[in-house]
């Protein structure tokens, strides 16, 4: 790379080192999804029958719709929309439309994420004074339902949440995401895995009790309906099929490695997400708790199953800082996707971007922060805008796009720049990964999806 090149890189914005690179990219996959959705959504799915349904469409669909993405946004090195302008060779065909679609659902994802993640960081301050504490599910409970059905305490929470990360997002992508990601994802890292110990170490029974609630397959559960959730799942967790990872592609340095650090990404996402499993369920069993679902077990059962424990208080406190964490990574790769839209399309500054956006999320998240208040009776397909917001975006609107990143890449993009964008333009050897690849991306992924998303809507 000449030195004008590098020079555009880096005035653009970008990622200061690889290592960067990969732990922002981390940082977008592993989320409250690993914490809040995966565990409850594996046990009451089936357990390691959802799991390899989930495994698979990870690797299928996941993982090849992220190496796509990834190669389209760091050869193009602009946002979603704009890198889909610039890399269509068919200029007729509107292929922006994908990254338009993408923006569209950072916006539907955010409106709900914004809200759990503001229970989240209020939780850090109830397990500080231990107001959300209590051995007894009811009294948690009550804590819980208080401030969900409060609507200002949501609507506060959730401008909280959305000041934090416009800070972030406001010193840019080197100084602000990378820096603040290279902090929180090792340490998120550390903190799940004392917790899981802790948790597998309370009680042999109580262990075995969790492992089989996560991990006992039962085939009988799956369904079209369920296969879709592991699919919806998959591109969630990668944070893939809305231009997310084209921004953070966009952001990479031109030597590194797409499909080596992407499965890097992949395999640790995975990782994280079983072991919140297990630093979840033994410990529910252990005091004899019933694993509930979704927020429930996170803000009812969870601080519960913490007061029972010696020094619980000090692990709750952890667990909701590694939430919290995780939240934020994944909160500042969604808004990035309109900022960097907007700051590059019509030369607006990053700082009046991010505040734009932000406003406009607080209008729109806020019909998913009153869903459990003022708005409980406003629903739609009878579902609250809450739960609207969280089903069509994972299932809808992520497969959607994913799918038709797939079919630019293995059919209009092609195999030529495939290759080039995998091997680094001739640097590396890695002809039988481009071919696969290849294959996968043209053949077998859009094929799965567009088949999981037909049996998952019912129509056979
Ligand atoms: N991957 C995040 C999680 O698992 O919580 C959620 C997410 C982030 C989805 C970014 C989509 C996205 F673009």
């Amino acid at each position: 790379m000449n030195e004008k090149n590098k020079k555009e890189i880096l005035s653009r914005g970008a990622f200061a080192t690889s290592i960067g690179a990969v732990i922002a990219t981390l940082g977008s996959a592993i989320g409250l999804g690993n914490i809040w959705k995966f565990p409850f959504i594996a046990g009451e799915n089936g357990g390691a029958a959802f799991l390899i349904v989930y495994i698979a469409s990870t690797i299928l669909v996941g993982l090849p719709v992220m190496i796509s993405e990834i190669a389209l946004g760091r050869k193009a090195r602009a946002n979603a929309i704009t890198t889909m302008q610039k890399l269509n060779p068919k200029k007729g065909q509107p292929w922006w439309l994908i990254g338009a679609l993408g923006a569209l659902a950072a916006f539907t994802i955010m409106a709900f994420y914004t809200e759990v993640a503001g229970w989240v960081y209020a939780y850090i301050f109830k397990s500080l004074n231990t107001s959300g504490l209590s051995t007894n599910p009811q009294v948690t409970e009550k804590a819980f339902t208080d401030l969900i059905t409060s609507p200002w305490q949501s609507l506060i929470w959730q401008w909280v949440v959305l000041g934090i990360v416009s800070v972030i997002i406001i010193k840019g992508v080197s100084k602000g995401i990378e820096r603040v990601t290279k902090f929180m994802i090792p340490s998120l890292l550390v903190m799940v895995v004392i917790i899981a110990i802790r948790s597998l170490t309370l009680d042999p029974v109580a262990t075995s009790k969790g492992l089989s609630f996560l991990f006992r397959p039962d085939f009988s559960k799956l369904g079209w309906d369920v296969v879709l959730i592991a699919m919806g799942l998959a591109f969630f967790k990668l944070s893939v099929g809305m231009g997310t990872m084209i921004t953070y592609g966009s952001y990479w340095q031109n030597d590194q490695n797409i499909p080596y650090r992407t499965a890097t990404v992949m395999l640790s996402d995975l990782a994280v997400s079983l072991l919140a499993g297990l630093a979840i369920f033994p410990a529910v069993f252990a005091f004899g708790f019933e694993p509930a679902s979704g927020a429930s077990l996170m803000f009812i059962t969870i601080p519960a199953v913490f007061a029972s424990m010696p020094f619980g208080q000090i692990f709750m406190v952890l667990f909701f800082i590694l939430a919290s964490f995780a939240a934020t990574g994944a909160m500042i790769s969604l808004i990035e996707v309109p900022v960097a839209y907007i700051n590059e399309n019509f030369n607006i500054s990053r700082l009046k971007a991010t505040i734009a956006t932000n406003l406009t999320l607080a209008l729109i998240g806020s019909l998913a922060a009153l869903s459990n208040s003022v708005l409980a009776d406003f629903k739609l397909f009878d579902l609250t805008m809450f739960d609207l917001f969280d089903y069509v975006s994972s299932n809808l609107m992520l497969p959607i796009g994913g799918l038709f990143i797939a079919i630019f890449v293995g059919w209009i993009w092609g195999k030529k720049n495939i290759e080039a964008a995998l091997n680094n333009a001739g640097t590396l050897n890695n002809h039988v990964i481009v071919n696969v690849f290849t294959f996968i991306v043209r053949f077998i992924t859009p094929v799965l999806i567009i088949i999981i998303l037909l049996g998952g809507l019912g129509v056979f």
